[in-house]
């Protein structure tokens, strides 16, 4: 596997896979790789016939407040695992190679009124999704990549991306693929890492709930009546919900009361000092009665 960390030799990789007419998928990280990242490295696989990889802690999409310096690092067993995995090119950038000092320009994907990254994470994190936007952006084209893969975990991520490739006219293709899950069902996540072993003993729940809430919505129970109740049941299992939503898939808008259809049901809710997210589809019947 190649390994890249200047714009120079990334470009020279996939300028020279291009030239030989070949598809270029991209794999965009942080780092601190599991299974749910690999099952991405094996999707680009399945979309292209070369797959780069990009390790990159983008401190853009983190707030002051939030951990950047404690986010997981682990340079070698990340290149290991790529390897691996059949990884052909690792490109880690410095911070300096993707922010040339100096750089004045960011994207805002929250600009115009009605974007996906209004609401939720986007609340939580203020400034998050601009910085992901921005990155993302950059990493498609510096990567000249014709496809590239994001786990279903960060829903609102991939819906925000999904937008951003579209208002750009960017020449990429986002491919989403669902959420990898532990054995227990919690969403692999590289914060997980973090969390004690008796709270990964009761982060198992999260999914749990999730699971039950999505069915009594299934089922035909009011929206608002199985919301509170699966808040009520987060907080009795020893989690602080920041918010338990159903949402339209694409816009994230909440869901109108009465439609019937496809919609998301999101979660984020704390384990101690960890955010853990999770979401799941959630088919919705026509009223009961
Ligand atoms: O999901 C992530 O790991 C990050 O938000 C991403 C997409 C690599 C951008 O930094």
């Amino acid at each position: 596997m190649r390994i890249e960390r200047e714009l120079a030799g990334l470009r020279a990789a996939t300028g020279a896979w291009r030239a030989a007419g070949q598809r270029i998928g991209l794999v965009p990280t942080m780092g601190a790789l599991h299974d749910g990242h690999l099952a991405l490295v094996a999707e680009a696989r399945r979309q292209a016939d070369v797959v780069v990889t990009s390790i990159f802690v983008n401190p853009l999409q983190f707030a002051p407040t939030e951990d950047l310096d404690r986010y997981p690092r682990d340079e070698a067993g990340d290149l290991a695992k790529l390897a691996a995995a059949g990884c052909d090119l690792a490109f880690l950038p410095t911070p300096a190679v993707i922010y040339p000092p100096g750089d004045t320009c960011v994207i805002d994907p929250g600009a115009k009124p009605g974007s996906p990254a209004e609401g939720w994470e986007g609340d939580a994190r203020p400034g998050h999704f601009r910085g992901v936007a921005t990155v993302c952006c950059k990493l498609f084209m510096m990567a000249q990549a014709d496809v590239a893969v994001f786990g279903e975990k960060d829903w609102q991520q991939l819906q925000v991306v999904r937008r951003m490739v579209a208002d750009l006219l960017l020449p990429v293709t986002i491919q989403g693929l669902a959420t990898v899950r532990d054995a227990d069902g919690l969403a692999m996540s590289s914060r997980n890492q973090r969390l004690s072993g008796e709270e990964r003993g009761q982060a198992a729940a999260l999914p749990a709930l999730l699971a039950r809430c999505g069915e009594a919505l299934a089922a035909g129970q009011p929206v608002e009546a199985a919301l509170a109740e699966g808040r009520a049941a987060l907080a009795a299992a020893g989690f602080t919900p920041d918010y338990l939503a159903l949402v339209q898939p694409a816009s994230l808008k909440p869901w109108p009361v009465g439609q019937v259809g496809a919609a998301r049901l999101l979660v984020a809710a704390r384990l101690g000092d960890i955010r853990l997210l999770d979401n799941i589809p959630v088919l919705v019947p026509s009223a009961r009665g």
